[in-house]
């Protein structure tokens, strides 16, 4: 049986674990009295994710008295959410922001979240991440093999797809447009079946690709479509909102468990709050973003048959959760936040 060394999101504390901690990444400040963690981060410093990690560091030192705190480097400094999930699993990072269809990779069972329009908001997405025990078993699943531990799941906004020919309308509009996915087998199946060419690719990457024509477009948020400025290369911007997908917070197991129970308990403490942070910050800076795609000329268009791409990815999302247990519960749970939040 899986050892489910702590429960994440539920109301219970810890469970009196903790194993040998071999200390990562983080920077200790030559006393041994200071560990800074770092976090690594691929977007910009007005993201509310950068800006949730930075008071994750500030309370995290007065919760523990100086001993721990955070730094977080945005804009990729410690490379693409790919590589850097690695060196979270080998201790060299102690955490990351990261999206979830790299997680994917590591364990299928992420998939679920990971589904097109199985999510009808982001209250019910929200409310899904705000913790189950089953949501437990699945942010817990990784800490044996990998040393990865998901400390939160926060919104990362519904996406849509933008590109640099056209408003999309129709399933028919995406017709031979190459756009950009993340890297999962789950967003290649999905945008292939709404009627694109499907492209993985690093986030860092997207920009340059549009703007030399490898890539006609990609599939975002507004935040990352003119945060990243993909704006200024791909004007047009459709609402298919296809997926209301998350942004997972990770740390080392490792190094997790290497705090005392103590400083472990305070950082677990603080997630409710990161989480409340970045959630309700990116609602506004989606807001601002979309102002500012504006004023460089970005159009928008609301006018989208969401059924049609709905019907096409229909055969995709009862595939994916068929034959596992674990699956079937959390898509239970996302059916009933659902009905909750309706
Ligand atoms: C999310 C997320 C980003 C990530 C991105 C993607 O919106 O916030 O961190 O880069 O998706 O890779 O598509």
């Amino acid at each position: 049986m899986k050892l489910s060394r702590i429960v994440l999101t539920g109301v219970a504390g810890i469970m009196s674990l903790s194993l040998a901690a071999c200390g990562g990444g983080a920077n200790s400040d030559g006393g041994g009295s200071k560990t800074v963690f770092k976090l690594a981060f691929n977007q910009t410093e007005k993201h509310p994710q950068y800006l949730a990690g930075v008071a994750l560091g500030e309370k995290l030192e007065e919760a523990t008295d100086g001993r721990y705190s955070v730094r977080v480097y945005p804009n990729e400094q410690l490379g693409n959410q790919a590589d850097v999930m690695q060196n979270v699993s080998n201790g060299t990072v102690d955490m990351a922001w990261t999206a979830a269809g790299i997680m994917e990779g590591y364990n299928p069972d992420f998939i679920v979240f990971n589904l097109p329009y199985v999510f009808d908001s982001i209250e019910a997405q929200t409310a899904v991440m705000d913790g189950s025990e089953a949501l437990d078993e699945l942010f817990t699943s990784l800490e044996d093999s990998k040393s990865l531990t998901v400390l939160a799941g926060v919104s990362a906004g519904v996406r849509n797809i933008y590109n640099s020919k056209g408003p999309i309308r129709t399933p028919q509009d995406l017709r031979g447009l190459k756009l950009r996915v993340q890297q999962s087998e789950s967003q290649v199946t999905m945008i292939e079946a709404m009627g694109a060419i499907a492209s993985p690719m690093s986030q860092g990457d997207v920009y340059s690709a549009i703007q030399t024509g490898v890539l006609d477009g990609a599939e975002n948020n507004e935040s990352v479509y003119d945060g990243l400025k993909h704006s200024e290369v791909a004007k047009y911007y459709s609402y298919t909102k296809h997926l209301i997908i998350p942004d997972y917070l990770l740390m080392n197991s490792d190094t997790l468990y290497g705090m005392s129970d103590e400083d472990r308990q305070a950082l677990l403490d603080l997630i409710p709050e990161v989480r409340k942070i970045a959630n309700d910050g990116l609602v506004d800076y989606c807001a601002e973003s979309i102002e500012h795609a504006k004023s460089i000329g970005a159009a928008f268009n609301d006018d989208v048959d969401t059924a049609a791409f709905k019907a096409l990815v229909q055969p995709m999302v009862q595939s994916a959760i068929a034959d596992s247990p674990l699956r079937q519960t959390l898509y239970a749970s996302i059916e009933s936040a659902n009905e909750a939040t309706a």
